[in-house]
């Protein structure tokens, strides 16, 4: 493999629909960077392009949205974002059932994973469960023989962490991966994206709308309004000293929620 890759961007990027006959822009020309070793966090209000963003780095839109400008680059060179997918680029989406295929035991979703990076045989069994282990999931055996109906969203979640982690990816993309989990288990997921990015080095984009998740994992953070990125800054500057209307307004729901924590992660 090439050596890996440390700085994932993605430069004027710019997503639109048609509503009413109408072109409507949704996205409108954002630049966004991911560092490796570091996690940049994408906040904003629901509707405001985060998840959109998301699935762009990905080379996917769903129907009905198009991608009318924007460049890819992977340590300044374009690329193709499609071909990131599962080789640069793993993911973990705030639905994991959807990202599942129905018919296809885990175990299966783990073979393919390794597969399409040449990975087969005992390798890729011994791979397979180092994986599930990193990511807390007892009786792997047991695991690897269940179906996503047959799991909870938190399992869900380990896995889709787990394939990540069997990709090598060196890059995460987070879309609000514990909105669906209970308190108990949004802390557990949470705190091993934290392990994880640490002890593989991986740059991360998470996206949320917490502040608290973001005071917490943080080193960068974007905030994003009506599909405008209005504001970029270290997470200790954001909370610090917040300039946009939208940011303020973020932080200062965070402090009125936790006005005991301190404000600089
Ligand atoms: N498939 C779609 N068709 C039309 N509009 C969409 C579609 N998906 C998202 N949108 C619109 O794009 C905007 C941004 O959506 P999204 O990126 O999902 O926001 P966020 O993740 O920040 O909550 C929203 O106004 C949403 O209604
Ligand atoms: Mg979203």
């Amino acid at each position: 493999m090439s050596a890996a890759a440390g700085h994932l961007r993605v430069e004027g990027l710019r997503i639109a629909t048609r509503r009413h006959g109408q072109p409507l822009e949704l996205v409108r020309g954002i630049d966004l960077d991911i560092r490796r070793g570091q996690v940049t966090a994408l906040v904003g209000a629901s509707g405001s392009g985060k998840s959109l963003t998301c699935l762009a780095l990905q080379g996917l839109m769903p129907p009905g949205v198009e991608c009318l400008d924007g460049r890819v680059l992977l340590d300044g060179r374009e690329v193709a974002p499609a071909t990131l997918r599962g080789r640069q680029v793993a993911t973990v989406m705030q639905a994991p059932r959807s990202a599942f295929n129905p018919v296809l035991t885990m175990a299966a979703h783990a073979r393919e994973t390794l597969a399409a990076r040449g990975i087969t045989g005992s390798d890729a069994e011994r791979r397979i469960l180092a994986a599930l282990a990193e990511t807390g999931l007892a009786e792997p055996e047991r695991v690897l023989r269940l179906h996503a109906f047959q799991m909870s969203g938190g399992m869900l979640q380990r896995m889709m962490l787990a394939l990540a982690l069997m990709s090598e990816a060196p890059f995460l993309l987070a879309d609000e991966p514990t909105t669906d989990l209970d308190l108990v288990l949004q802390a557990q997921v949470l705190a091993l994206i934290e392990r994880l990015a640490v002890s593989r080095d991986l740059g991360v984009l998470l996206v949320t709308h917490d502040m608290g998740v973001v005071a917490r994992l943080a080193d960068h953070v974007a905030v994003m309004d009506h599909g405008r990125i209005v504001e970029t800054g270290t997470a200790a500057d954001i909370f610090a000293s917040p300039r946009a209307a939208p940011t303020r307004a973020l932080v200062a729901a965070h402090l009125a929620l936790y006005p005991e924590e301190e404000v600089a992660p």
